[in-house]
């Protein structure tokens, strides 16, 4: 059985959710997809720092993910929350890169790169995100670019900890309130690049590396982007927020996918 015989959804809370929040809203996706059995899908959620303590009480069959984690057990890094701090608080994944915090802080693959080791050295599965800016897919060189980010980000990965790394492909032109999805035939054509330059890192076991698409994903552009076979699982932020309109989108897509078999 392969890695890609289940569907990956999750969504980023960014700086949004109160513990509060997050925590019933984890709730709620827990009650709302009773129906799915868990061998289906694997579904996540990465609420915000403070919400993680409160996500991984209620978490159930939800995956819980920090937006971020220092490269360091511990240090002089006032502000940071290290990979000790995480694993106390029994949190399943890390994501590593998002578009925010490359573009709005200013974020480098070399830091990228530290983080996806530390967080993999201590048992987390690391969602990486990559993604090419607008002047970069006007340029044409949106392969090049997200060739460059997964080389350099994922470097240090040793072949046995690749069953615990997936990609999120989130154009930085797609996402949030400004965003334009991406055509599905886009996606689709980054997504098989993303898996040739995974496959030329580590061989064939690069090609069970999920990559799912992220960026303005909502109930009706969900459909199309499924239906693509390089395309195993989606990544979605603003319609993820309300659990029903979330529980919509996975009921949706998961028989799409089921049925690309
Ligand atoms: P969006 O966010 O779905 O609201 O565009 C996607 C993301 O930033 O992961």
């Amino acid at each position: 059985m392969s890695r890609l015989d289940r569907l990956y959804i999750g969504t980023n809370t960014k700086m949004f959710k109160t513990a509060s929040e997050a925590g019933e809203h984890i709730a709620r996706l827990n009650e709302l997809t009773r129906d799915i059995d868990d061998s289906r899908m694997t579904l996540f959620v990465i609420p915000s720092y403070t919400s993680l303590a409160q996500a991984v009480k209620v978490r159930g069959r939800v995956k819980i993910g920090a937006q971020n984690m220092g490269w360091e057990e511990r240090g002089q890094f006032t502000g940071e929350i290290s990979p000790l701090m995480l694993s106390e608080l029994g949190v399943d994944m890390v994501m590593v890169g998002h578009s925010e915090r490359r573009h709005v802080l200013h974020e480098t693959d070399e830091e990228e790169q530290k983080k996806v080791a530390c967080a993999l050295g201590h048992g987390f599965t690391v969602l990486l995100c990559v993604g090419e800016t607008l002047r970069q897919k006007e340029h044409n060189i949106s392969d090049e670019v997200l060739a460059i980010q997964l080389k350099i980000g994922l470097e240090l990965v040793r072949p046995e900890q690749l069953d615990r790394v997936m990609v999120a492909y989130e154009p930085v032109w797609a996402i949030g309130t400004a965003g334009i999805p991406a055509d599905e035939n886009y996606a689709d054509a980054r997504h098989a690049g993303i898996k040739d330059t995974l496959c030329g890192m580590f061989g064939e076991p690069g090609r069970d590396v999920p990559v799912l698409y992220g960026g303005s994903v909502n109930r009706g552009n969900c459909e199309p982007l499924i239906r693509k076979s390089n395309i195993d699982g989606l990544f979605i932020g603003r319609s993820a927020w309300d659990a029903d309109n979330f529980s919509e989108i996975i009921h949706t897509v998961l028989p799409l996918f089921e049925n690309r078999r």
